[in-house]
């Protein structure tokens, strides 16, 4: 059983977590992550897939077999790198053209190559910020040196300044070791990188549901724009109605494994398909759904390659 406990944050940390996020947030994300661990391999949802080693080895012996690891595994490593622009309101003037490299579903430690497929992809990558939406572990649980030795090696790869959240792969006990690389994690938490830039980022909505725009929110100055990192695209209405004017997201992975033209089979996501890859819009506020950079569950990808994505925000006359 003690592979797979969820690694806790020390005392120290456990103290400057309650001060900065609450004693109820901490509690909740502590107590879930501890249950999950204990459904997975104890008396949980034996249907979950994720619940179903047996299952998964099974099929990655099938991938194996058949030739699809070989065929799939080396375009998991393909990035599609590209920049777009983004109309946002609110967003100053003198933002305009702010670049912002958005990375999402990682999962470092799911191969000896993973990280090195995204270094390589990462080179000439330019942006003013660097934002990530969740999933840096491989699996839900057990250990994170692995996926914290990744990161250290990925980080002086990141350029400006670094922003993240977590995912449903992902522990607090991730968020103060993150920070120790700078990278700062937004846990139901905002900051303004630049005047008249707000960056909103909330705790897992999908499968931890300790997400809270409310108190992300809460504090915040009146103008400007408003840019929300969440690790899925389900609290897309929560959001639009929160006042934000850009989300980000990943989660989905685009699918993954898809069909020829892209068709995603499964998105295991809460939210109607257009909201769960690439670039959508709801009422006043725009969204992007990243296919993300990794692989879970099985190491390989089809018709859905993983991707970088810089979003150049535009200054939109919201007259
Ligand atoms: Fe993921």
């Amino acid at each position: 059983m003690h592979r797979y406990r969820q690694p806790e944050p020390t005392a120290d940390q456990l103290r400057m977590l309650r001060q900065r996020l609450g004693s109820v947030h901490v509690r909740q994300r502590l107590g879930i992550e501890h249950d999950h661990a204990v459904d997975l391999f104890g008396h949980g949802r034996l249907l979950h897939p994720e619940n179903w080693l047996s299952a998964q080895s099974l099929l990655r012996a099938l991938t194996r077999i058949s030739g699809m690891a070989a065929l799939g595994r080396p375009l998991a490593r393909r990035h599609r790198v590209h920049r777009r622009d983004v109309g946002v309101p609110g967003l100053p003037l003198s933002l305009d053209g702010l670049s912002m490299l958005h990375l999402t579903d990682m999962h470092l430690d799911m191969a000896g190559d993973t990280t090195d497929a995204l270094i390589d992809s990462l080179a000439g990558v330019e942006a003013d910020i660097t934002v990530m939406t969740g999933d840096y572990r491989a699996r839900t649980y057990g250990p994170i040196d692995p996926v914290l030795r990744h990161m250290r090696r990925l980080r002086p790869h990141l350029p400006g300044d670094c922003f993240g959240i977590l995912g449903n792969h992902d522990c607090l006990a991730m968020a103060p070791a993150f920070e120790g690389m700078g990278i700062r994690m937004l846990l139901n938490e905002a900051l303004s990188p630049r005047d008249g830039l707000h960056l909103i980022g909330v705790d897992d909505p999908h499968y931890y549901r300790v997400d809270s725009l409310e108190r992300a929110m809460t504090g915040l100055p009146d103008g400007g724009c408003r840019v929300l990192l969440a690790h899925s695209p389900e609290i897309f209405r929560q959001a639009a109605h929160a006042g934000i004017d850009l989300m980000l997201a990943g989660h989905t992975h685009g699918g993954q494994v898809c069909l020829p033209g892209g068709f995603a089979m499964i998105y295991d996501c809460d939210c109607p398909r257009r909201y769960c890859r690439g670039a959508w819009r709801y009422r006043e506020m725009s969204g992007y759904t990243s296919a993300g950079c990794g692989t879970s569950l099985l190491d390989i990808r089809f018709f859905c390659p993983p991707e970088i994505v810089v979003h150049v925000l535009r200054a939109v006359d919201s007259q």
